[in-house]
């Protein structure tokens, strides 16, 4: 029974991923992760005409994709990831490793001045196959987001961060409170099969 039943969710994982990359194949997108981003803001309208945000961990750059098409030309998309990221019309990016004081501070002067709408990160480390190690490099990672959301975003202003559940979710649920008025769950169709994988949503930054 255990067998069938873990059989059928991997064929399910593969079947929602298959329907999500055929359909990002179509509609040029350079990932499945854009139907995600599009399901979010269906519901949750974080990005409209106009939209300023930052998209950490943007690489191939289907949120970017998605993030500039919305906040159309008087919007602006600032975009990192360690990984190197083709151009975007409307995206500005730079490569580099979020964990880096030095790629930071490189980041917050492209932003200038500028107060953010909204924040929207979507990385993940390279996965070592210790699920332990993985995922506190996990949370790290969206522990630093979070701070760069504090002090970034203006009063109001969104979050969005992946996180994976299991260790360390509560107290980032805990952080994610005590900056945010509400703090949502989101788990978007396109994002099924990955069984822990979960975005929290926090809106209108105190
Ligand atoms: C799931 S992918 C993001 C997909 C993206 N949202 C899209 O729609 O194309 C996760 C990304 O996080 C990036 N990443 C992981 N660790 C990072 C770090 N320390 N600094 C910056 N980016 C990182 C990876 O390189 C990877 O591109």
């Amino acid at each position: 029974m255990a067998t069938r039943s873990k059989s059928s969710k991997a064929w399910l994982s593969e079947h929602v991923n298959d329907h999500y990359v055929h359909r990002a194949q179509k509609d040029g997108y350079r990932a499945r992760a854009a139907y995600k981003l599009l399901e979010i803001n269906e519901k949750d309208q974080l990005i409209k005409e106009g939209t300023v945000l930052a998209d950490l961990g943007s690489a191939p750059g289907s949120w970017s994709q998605v993030a500039a098409k919305l906040a159309g030309g008087s919007g602006e998309v600032f975009a990192l990831d360690i990984l190197p990221m083709d151009p975007l019309p409307g995206v500005s990016f730079i490569q580099g490793d979020f964990r880096e004081e030095t790629v930071l501070a490189e980041f917050e002067s492209l932003l200038g001045n500028r107060d953010l709408d909204l924040v929207i990160c979507d990385m993940a480390p390279n996965m070592s196959g210790n699920a332990v190690t993985d995922q506190a490099r996990s949370f790290y990672l969206c522990e630093l987001a979070l701070d760069f959301a504090r002090s970034r975003l203006k009063n109001g202003g969104s979050f969005l961060v992946k996180v994976f559940q299991g260790a360390g979710y509560q107290e980032y649920l805990a952080a994610m409170r005590e900056t945010f008025a509400t703090v949502q769950t989101r788990k978007p169709d396109a994002s099924r099969g990955r069984s822990s994988e979960i975005y929290l949503l926090g809106k209108n930054k105190r």
